[in-house]
């Protein structure tokens, strides 16, 4: 009986969502205790919207959009950028290689088949293939990306544009995510350059390119479980909507599911973990869930930025008084894989150490 067979029989290559089967396999099936809440409709509106180009005007305008991004941080932990400065093609080409990837035959993908959560490059399907309990509708590729020329010879040479497409959208990104870092220590009053040396001399960029094919009973299964990403933050590019946000703020308290449409050439910025360590709580690393498509296949590419690999991020003297007590222990993105290892995480994740 397919239908009821264990994960383990959904191996890559042979996984349900690349085998078009027409049912959802009971184990992707999501238990009622956490089935996606319905999520209230937003509009762009609804989330918080950065013009960042602004960063670069006068004083008094970086102040503003520093505030904006402050308010951002405490809220959601998420913000939408629009004016980022990087052109639609370079976007557009990124999800086109993608997507061409995802599109080759199982054979040339399981060449990057793994289930060791260190490998710099990995190909695989749900979060631990085989391990979790609940199995999620999602393939993807993760590969690191900084400095690029160490790692860009060991990424996919197929689609032929791979490499050319996906390293100048790394690169973009890249940049972007040390624009964006400088403005939020600079939010905290740390002052703009108070990561940019660790970050940008050791700093880790790893980009997860997600798939997440059409599923027959979109209700039933999740693209990826409820879960805040380890990074300092993660910028995000999607094809189709599908991604949803925990709003903590929402007025009754028990906080609420805000689905983020998906607007073409807006990019979207994840508070991670180690901003909430960095802030000493200030600010909150944002809780988000993949929602499937009944007919479409979803893209999208996921750039998590952090310190280097055995760089403990803790919380800085600065923000440390009597009234505020250090809230958090110090972690590594070294720490974050054994974690990801030791637990099982198919329930939703979230790594943060609290005291
Ligand atoms: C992720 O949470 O890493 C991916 C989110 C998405 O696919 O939108
Ligand atoms: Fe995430």
């Amino acid at each position: 009986n397919e239908k009821s067979a264990s994960s383990s029989t959904f191996k890559m290559g042979n996984s349900a969502q690349e085998r078009s089967l027409p049912y959802v396999p009971d184990c992707y099936a999501v238990p009622p205790s956490y089935e996606p809440r319905d999520a209230l409709d937003s509009t762009s509106e609804s989330v918080p919207t950065i013009d960042i180009s602004r960063l670069k005007d006068s004083d008094d305008e970086r102040r503003r959009v520093i505030q904006e991004m402050r308010l951002a941080c405490q809220s959601f932990g998420f913000f939408q950028i629009v004016n980022h400065g990087i052109d639609q093609s370079t976007l557009d080409d990124a999800l086109a290689v993608a997507e061409g990837f995802f599109e080759l035959p199982a054979k040339e993908k399981n060449k990057f088949m793994s289930n060791d959560v260190y490998a710099p490059v990995r190909y695989t399907t749900s979060l631990k293939d085989g391990m979790d309990k609940i199995q999620f509708w999602r393939i993807f590729l993760k590969h690191y990306a900084h400095p690029l020329h160490r790692w860009i010879h060991l990424w996919p040479q197929n689609p032929p544009e791979y490499r050319e497409k996906m390293g100048k959208f790394c690169q973009e990104m890249r940049i972007l995510s040390l624009e964006i870092m400088g403005a939020i220590t600079e939010s905290l009053g740390l002052g703009r350059d108070y990561l940019s040396s660790r970050m940008d001399e050791n700093g880790m960029q790893v980009m997860a390119v997600n798939c997440y094919p059409p599923c027959p009973d979109p209700k039933t299964a999740l693209g990826l479980p409820p879960h805040s990403d380890y990074s300092c933050i993660t910028i995000l590019l999607q094809n189709l909507t599908g991604l949803e946000i925990f709003d903590l703020t929402a007025h009754d308290g028990s906080g609420r599911w805000v689905h983020v449409p998906e607007v073409k050439g807006v990019l979207m910025v994840h508070i991670g973990d180690h901003v909430e360590v960095l802030s000493n709580g200030l600010y909150k690393s944002v809780i988000h869930k993949v929602n499937l498509n009944e007919e479409k296949t979803r893209i999208s590419l996921a750039s998590l930025h952090s310190l280097g690999m055995d760089d403990k991020m803790s919380v800085p003297c600065q923000l440390v008084n009597d009234e505020n007590p250090v809230r958090y222990r110090e972690s590594s993105f070294n720490d974050f894989l054994d974690f990801l290892v030791k637990n099982d995480i198919s329930q939703g994740f979230r790594f943060i150490d609290t005291l």
